[in-house]
């Protein structure tokens, strides 16, 4: 993947993510204190400036200077949180330059198991692990049915939307949602939902340029 690319596949979800930034910000309204959106395409924003001054050279520096991007401007308990998914994707893309099904799926790995560390959540806390986890056992087990790249990534997609509507039904038990406890019950995760946006949005990409 040559550094255009690169930068093609980051604009597809830097404009996902503005498309979406007022959907966040209301989820996060509802159940925070309405800033995702609004924290989430400052971030995207500021990583395609970034990528638009400095060129990656390579898949692992490009990963790096958006993850940095986001550190320094999202913000909140997802920056830190999505700085770190796009540090550890870096890592597992040392010395690559295609990102083949095997390696989309050390990213994903790689990357949930940074924001796991970090934020401590696991699966049914109500947050971006309940879209992010699910996503990656579809993302394997469609690698392992002998799918290509496109074909695993729409199952994650599939399985992150189910994951969104998990969030609906429990109350969370990370972040500022779970000041609410049983009163966050009966609304979407936004971080859930901005997880879900990104994987979508990479996929549309990959799907539209696997033809070319
Ligand atoms: N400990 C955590 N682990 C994983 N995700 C988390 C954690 N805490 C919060 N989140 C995610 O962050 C989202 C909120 O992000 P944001 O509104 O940008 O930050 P803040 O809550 O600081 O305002 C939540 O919807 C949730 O998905
Ligand atoms: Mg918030």
């Amino acid at each position: 993947m040559d550094g255009n690319r690169f930068t093609e596949a980051m604009g597809a979800m830097a404009h996902a993510i503005d498309k979406n930034k007022d959907f966040l910000t209301d989820l996060d309204r509802a159940i925070g204190d309405a800033d995702h959106g609004v924290n989430m395409a400052r971030g995207f924003h500021a990583v395609m400036e970034k990528l638009k001054q400095t060129p990656p050279a390579d898949l692992q520096s490009g990963l790096k200077t958006v993850a940095m991007a986001l550190i320094s401007t999202v913000g909140g308990a997802s920056g830190p949180l999505y700085g770190t998914a796009f540090l550890r994707c870096a890592k597992a893309a040392k010395g690559e330059t295609e990102i083949s099904a095997e390696l989309a799926a050390r990213m994903l790995r790689a990357a949930i198991d940074g924001i796991e560390s970090l934020g401590k959540a696991v699966p049914g806390d109500k947050t971006m692990i309940d879209a992010l986890e699910p996503a990656y056992a579809a993302f394997s087990d469609s690698l392992k049915s002998g799918n290509n790249l496109v074909k695993c990534l729409e199952a994650a997609c599939k399985a992150a939307e189910k994951g969104i509507e998990f969030t609906k039904t429990i109350p969370a038990k990370k972040g500022r949602a779970s000041y609410l406890g049983e009163r966050s019950v009966g609304h979407q995760d936004p971080g859930a939902t901005s997880a879900t946006i990104l994987l979508a949005a990479l996929t549309e990409y990959c799907r539209k340029t696997e033809k070319e």
